[in-house]
């Protein structure tokens, strides 16, 4: 028999060992919950491409939160269905918007929850898209007011973290200025600098009833095959004053992930988005995989790719399992 000095089963024997050596430790505090809040009340209606996943009103959305705060889930993100959208988003820097109404009423019912507002206005516009709309083309430099005036509104609300992410050039800076010079210089800023035009947001745009009328948003979300060009638009966000930068989807862009947190001394978020989390829900659902293993070893992989934070529509579940 040759001689054998490296043996790493040794180190596999039992799960105390296992645990003992292992790298990487998901925890409560990583993960964001997304939570869609909708008009009404004791409105609770399951998404059916997302399993679990439901629009809730806003007496609903704080009974979801205190619930999910007991399990120990310590963050969530809010996306609004408006009750009527239009060309210019109202909805969405309204004061008494939908999103703002819900951070009102979840700072009153569990005021340790740290609240997100996803800055954006393809919820709200009429036609779907992400900035203002003119001949068929989404005009940046006229959405970036709309952007920060939204931002501003859920500041006001009391989010302690506003997220843009529709992929204008220069939103994180116009949001930046326009929270500081309201005073707002508290409330920080998570960037989805890194978002890709990717077919794993459609379930979300059933969720979020924010599918473009008319084309896709591939003239201002990311082009998949690229990484390099990844790198550019975080350092414009972290140029801008992002606290955080995030990139989206998670899972077919673990390799960009890991360069986000190589380069920037700044936490990194990932989204680990409603087709990733339709796709395990699906196949767990036929019997085809066993959910909970393949759920923690996605959001591990997210984790030792080098996310800090990571959003997902598991966030309860796999806080759940933690704690057992
Ligand atoms: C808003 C927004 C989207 C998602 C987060 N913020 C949809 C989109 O860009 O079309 C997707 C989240 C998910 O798929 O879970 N722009």
């Amino acid at each position: 028999m040759p001689e054998m000095i490296h043996r790493p089963r040794r180190l596999r024997r039992t799960g105390a060992i296992r645990a003992l050596v292992r790298e990487t430790r998901l925890a409560p505090e990583n993960f964001v919950l997304p939570l869609f809040v909708c008009p009404g009340t004791n409105v609770r209606r399951e998404i059916s491409s997302m399993p679990g996943v439901y629009n809730l009103s806003i007496d609903e959305t704080t009974n979801e939160v205190s619930a999910a705060y007991d399990v120990g889930v310590r963050s969530i993100i809010l996306f609004g269905l408006p009750e009527t959208k239009d060309a210019m988003a109202s909805g969405a820097h309204a004061e008494d918007g939908i999103v703002q109404r819900a951070i009102r009423a979840i700072r009153k019912s569990t005021p340790e929850m740290i609240i997100m507002a996803d800055t954006c206005l393809c919820e709200y516009t009429s036609h779907g898209h992400c900035g203002v709309v003119r001949d068929g083309e989404v005009i940046n430099d006229e959405s970036l007011e709309l952007l920060a005036l939204t931002a501003l509104s859920q500041a006001s609300a009391g989010a302690d973290i506003v997220a843009p992410s529709a992929m204008m050039d220069g939103q994180v800076g116009a949001i930046r200025e326009m929270l500081d010079n309201a005073g707002f210089e508290q409330t920080a800023i998570m960037a989805y600098a890194v978002k890709y035009a990717s077919g794993f947001y459609g379930p979300f745009r059933e969720a979020a009833q924010s599918a473009p009328e008319f084309g896709d948003r591939r003239a201002y979300q990311m082009d998949p095959p690229n990484a390099r060009e990844a790198m550019r638009e975080a350092e414009l966000d972290y140029g801008e004053g992002a606290d955080i930068l995030m990139v989206k989807p998670a899972t077919v862009y673990l390799d960009v992930l890991k360069m986000v947190r190589e380069r920037f001394d700044v936490p990194t978020a990932a989204y680990h988005v409603s087709g990733e989390y339709a796709l395990i829900k699906a196949a767990a659902q036929k019997g085809w995989i066993d959910e909970e293993r393949v759920m923690m070893e996605t959001l591990t992989s997210i984790k030792r790719a080098g996310a800090d934070i990571i959003l997902t529509y598991y966030a309860r579940e796999a806080i759940k399992l933690l704690k057992k």
